[in-house]
């Protein structure tokens, strides 16, 4: 199944919910892919380590397309990787909608993004927590979404870094100075309790993996808990 759903397709007034499968279980993938779409989560985050940008390793291409098979849910593909260059084409064919990399990994960012458009997919930017807004400045015309790291990328089930909500709201501004009609994401760390403020901050992309898979009231109520914070989005953002 080859399904393109980039992220240009939605509006960005609208808050969306892209559960991280780092926080499944990996034995019963299929599943969790049903469970998520069921409780209507509107795409699903994959999160792709190579052990040497960030010191953990996660699955490839050939996970992915299995995934596809059993869910039309958007695939929202987190590239933690040292050359993201090698790996856009190979993720793109394997069922990928959207595809974000790091600012920080060694490639040209702006040849990137154009390999990634050239493929059909909606192309993201993301910076670590150290990492000044700034330093996307010169892409930000050129990207679909920004997504702000509020932990250090590696690992599912860190804490949430408050001081990341001033960097979403001055890449917010940033984004409506140029006219864009970006997203901003944010992963790492949210829950129920600190996602108001996230959507408050400009942020309209929700990626949760613990809050979502781990979650003790289960996945759909989770879920629902999480498109609540729809209420708390910027009412000047006019959305596209
Ligand atoms: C961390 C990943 C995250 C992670 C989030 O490098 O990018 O997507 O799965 O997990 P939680 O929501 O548990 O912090
Ligand atoms: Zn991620």
């Amino acid at each position: 199944m080859t399904i393109k759903h980039p992220l240009s397709e939605f509006k960005n007034n609208r808050l969306l919910v892209s559960p991280s499968v780092l926080a499944c279980n990996f034995a019963c993938l299929a599943d969790e892919l049903k469970a998520a779409e069921e409780a209507e989560a509107d795409m699903i985050h994959l999160d792709i380590m190579d052990g040497h940008f960030v010191p953990n390793i996660t699955f490839g291409p050939p996970v992915v397309a299995s995934m596809r098979k059993y869910t039309t849910l958007p695939f929202d593909v987190h590239l933690m990787l040292v050359h993201p260059e090698q790996y856009v084409e190979p993720f793109a064919k394997a069922g990928a909608d959207h595809i974000t990399f790091h600012i920080e990994s060694e490639c040209d960012p702006a040849a990137v993004v154009r390999q990634i458009h050239e493929l059909g997919c909606s192309a993201g930017i993301t910076l670590k927590p150290g990492t000044p807004a700034s330093a996307i400045e010169a892409i930000l015309p050129e990207i679909d979404m920004v997504l702000v790291m509020s932990v250090e990328p590696g690992f599912g089930g860190q804490k949430f870094q408050p001081e990341m909500l001033k960097k979403a709201t001055d890449i917010h501004k940033m984004i409506r100075k140029i006219g864009s009609h970006a997203h901003i994401e944010i992963d790492g760390g949210i829950t129920r309790d600190n996602v108001c403020e996230a959507a408050a901050a400009g942020v309209n992309v929700i990626v949760a993996g613990t809050a979502v898979f781990r979650a003790p009231e289960g996945i759909k109520a989770a879920v629902a808990e999480l498109h609540e914070a729809q209420k708390a989005l910027p009412k000047e953002a006019p959305g596209k």
